[in-house]
């Protein structure tokens, strides 16, 4: 009899103290983007698209009338940075699933450990082949590379028929932006054109005269750009500085309005595809007033990265409500273990009706979305502020 007691003892107080990590408070969920570093040109506008979200989803009754809260936490633009986030959102703030990191290459890294704790993963920005194939409690809301960046390519084509050879340059120390260019290579490919030179470089660098000489030499009617953001744009402008006068397609790495003071001058007519327009359906509801919300703070359309962070933080408020409505249970009432594992599951049913349009993550956790867009950047005359012109 005392036996069977004491090996009850453990469940009963386990149970106890896993309903206290939810209960009496707003649910939380934890924002893991870089806030720091050089990929901060990324995962700033990725904080601020999580902000909007927050308040946009309080203001409307949070989940079933449960406000959410978001816990922030800075990975940097490293790996470590990602993995020490994610710790820390899975076991400190005891959050109910994780909304990022910003990079693929620290995906593969950090991705793994909420994966094993049964913790679900939003990635906001993630692009790279593999992402939602980590593990099954990884899904995105950000359409792969082989989904969005033929689009750009097929645009500049049909703006210039004549194109034949084109250079690829890519950083090689980085996940994402290898398997970009090897989109863009297959594509080009594909497309007949010739592949005339294939450069690389890291994201640390920042004097690339190795690689645009070689694409001068090239004699090439194309370059094709996968960076991340600070090197991407400063390639951008050397190539441009020594001579070349071709179109550059940019990848999803230099997606940013933050590499115009980059680039300056220079960024004028990068072409980049896009997952998200900020005025493609004027249906769209939540589009409406997540853009109406971000012009009348920032005086511009928000960016594709600001669009696909609310994005994911809707799903999880969406699942969530759902989670509820299948146990019958408030969040702040059920162990955090079940809503962990609950919520993965309702996060891959159905379709969410989002500023990047209607979407919907299958079961590996994969999104499918229906629109994609192309836009060419205008620079101001000031050089260090412009915009992206949709051009598809
Ligand atoms: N799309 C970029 C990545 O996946 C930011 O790393």
């Amino acid at each position: 009899m005392k036996r069977v007691l004491f090996a009850a003892l453990p469940v009963v107080m386990f149970a106890t103290v896993a309903q206290a990590d939810l209960v009496g408070k707003p649910i939380p969920i934890g924002i893991a983007v870089a806030q720091t570093s050089n990929v901060a040109l990324l995962g700033e506008e990725e904080v601020i698209g999580a902000r909007v979200a927050e308040k946009y989803f309080n203001a409307h009754g949070g989940v079933n009338g449960t406000p959410i809260k978001l816990i922030f936490q800075d990975t940097g633009g490293d790996e470590a940075g990602a993995i020490n986030s994610f710790q820390n959102l899975i076991n400190r703030d005891k959050v109910v699933g994780i909304v990022g990191p910003t990079l693929s290459q620290q995906a593969f890294s950090a991705d793994p450990i909420a994966d094993r704790a049964k913790v679900p993963v939003i990635g906001p920005s993630n692009t790279a082949k593999g992402i939602p194939q980590i593990g099954e409690y990884v899904g995105r809301v950000s359409a792969p590379v082989a989904v969005v960046a033929p689009n750009a390519l097929k645009q500049v084509l049909k703006e210039h028929p004549g194109i034949k050879k084109v250079a690829v340059l890519y950083a090689q120390n980085d996940a994402f932006n290898t398997s970009e260019s090897g989109t863009f290579q297959e594509t080009v490919k594909k497309m007949g054109l010739q592949i005339a030179t294939i450069q690389k470089f890291q994201t640390t660098d920042t004097d690339f005269t190795t690689q645009v000489t070689a694409v001068l030499g090239a004699k090439v009617d194309l370059a094709i750009v996968s960076g991340l953001s600070a090197d991407g744009g400063n390639l951008v402008k050397q190539l441009r500085q020594l001579g070349y006068k071709g179109p550059i397609i940019g990848g999803n790495g230099l997606n940013t309005a933050n590499i115009f003071p980059v680039c300056g001058q220079y960024c004028e007519g990068i072409i980049i595809a896009q997952a998200y327009s900020p005025s493609a359906d004027p249906k769209n509801a939540i589009n409406k007033a997540m853009v109406k919300e971000y012009r009348d703070k920032y005086k511009k359309d928000p960016p594709q990265f600001m669009a696909q962070t609310f994005t994911a933080v809707q799903v999880f408020v969406e699942a969530l409500k759902k989670v509820e409505g299948v146990n019958k249970k408030k969040i702040t009432q059920m162990d955090l273990a079940k809503v962990r594992v609950d919520l993965n599951k309702q996060i891959r049913t159905g379709t969410y009706l989002t500023p990047i349009g209607k979407i919907s993550l299958d079961k590996e956790g994969e999104i499918h979305q229906e629109n994609f867009y192309v836009a060419k950047i205008k620079m101001n005359p000031d050089n260090k502020t412009g915009r992206y012109d949709y051009v598809k």
